[in-house]
């Protein structure tokens, strides 16, 4: 199995990004690093050890990283996402997230298997600059990063040009770019997302048909951000962080992708996290692979087959 970690806002699909790195026998999660992002940060670490707790995995180690972004104040997407849990309780009382920053984890589990690790990076990409920052070793020590993030059509989600992780740390986002690592995969917000990530409600009720209560915590927590897709005119619930996951974990679910040098607006506000896809008529050397396209149908079945297979109980 893939040694990997999620670093993750944790709300609506990064619950579903987790399952897939508890549930998928080709993954090794070793640990959830926490990013100011989505909602409340004490949500969203509520949220992970919710969404633990239903594949009865909390003995994954929770770390807390940076609070907000690097030089701005946090943004969140309460609007869209609500709490993002989909509204399970679980009894905080006995637990604990670790005593070690989410960085350090970052740093030191990279540092532990040189070459090894990858890191999922489904939220702001703060922890990761911050780690960049604080260990020289860390760009060369980690295998790849898998990142949910921007747009290659200059379709925003937050503005017109943005996306929601890289518009919330513009900043880390172009010194993750700048930073040299050898293998970075992109999962863009559109048109991928909007085009490959997206499950109508007659879907969803086909993953709810599943009847596990992994399955049944996935629809709550599709359910939780559809009123808002649908406002906005998209016909379903989004995936773009368990698809980041996914194709990490199955490759072949990648129809096309390309190789583009990717860079990240930090200065202007109009045009603040937009991602620049320069695609080789520039002169640019390409720092990234951006997935284009994707088997939309066997990713559903993937998660289907995912959430169906799995027996074990939730505890409420
Ligand atoms: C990204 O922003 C968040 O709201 C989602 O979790 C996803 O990581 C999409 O722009
Ligand atoms: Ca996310």
């Amino acid at each position: 199995p893939l040694p990997l970690v999620i670093d993750t806002d944790t709300a609506q699909d990064d619950c579903v990004a987790i399952l897939v790195g508890l549930l998928d026998p080709e993954a090794d999660l070793r640990a959830i690093t926490m990013v100011a992002g989505n909602v409340g940060f004490d949500k969203q670490v509520k949220n992970a050890w919710m969404t633990l707790n239903v594949a009865d995995r909390l003995d994954v180690p929770v770390h807390l990283g940076c609070r907000r972004p690097l030089v701005r104040e946090w943004v969140s997407a309460e609007n869209v996402h609500g709490d993002g849990g989909g509204g399970l309780a679980i009894d905080e009382s006995g637990l604990a997230p670790q005593p070690e920053h989410g960085v350090d984890a970052l740093i030191r589990l990279a540092a532990e298997s040189p070459g090894e690790l990858t890191i999922v990076c489904i939220g702001p990409l703060t922890n990761i600059a911050m780690a960049i920052i604080k260990d020289p070793g860390f760009v060369t020590n980690v295998k790849s990063l898998y990142i949910m993030g921007g747009s290659n059509n200059a379709r925003g989600n937050i503005t017109a040009a943005g996306e929601f992780n890289f518009y919330v740390d513009p900043d880390a986002a172009k010194t993750v770019f700048a930073a040299g690592f050898a293998d970075i995969v992109v999962v863009p917000w559109a048109p991928l997302t909007l085009v490959d990530g997206v499950f109508s409600r007659d879907e969803i009720a086909r993953i709810a048909a599943v009847g596990t209560p992994l399955a049944r915590f996935v629809v709550r927590v599709c359910e939780a951000t559809l009123a808002f897709d649908e406002s906005v005119g998209i016909m379903g619930s989004t995936h773009p962080d368990s698809l980041t996951a996914a194709v990490l974990l199955h490759p072949e679910l990648i129809s096309a992708s390309s190789r583009y040098a990717v860079d990240v607006e930090a200065d202007s506000e109009l045009t603040r996290g937009y991602s620049a896809m320069s695609w080789g008529v520039h002169g640019l050397e390409p720092n990234a692979t951006v997935v284009e396209a994707v088997d939309r149908l066997a990713f559903l079945e993937y998660l289907i087959g995912l959430f169906g297979t799995a027996t074990t109980p939730p505890r409420p």
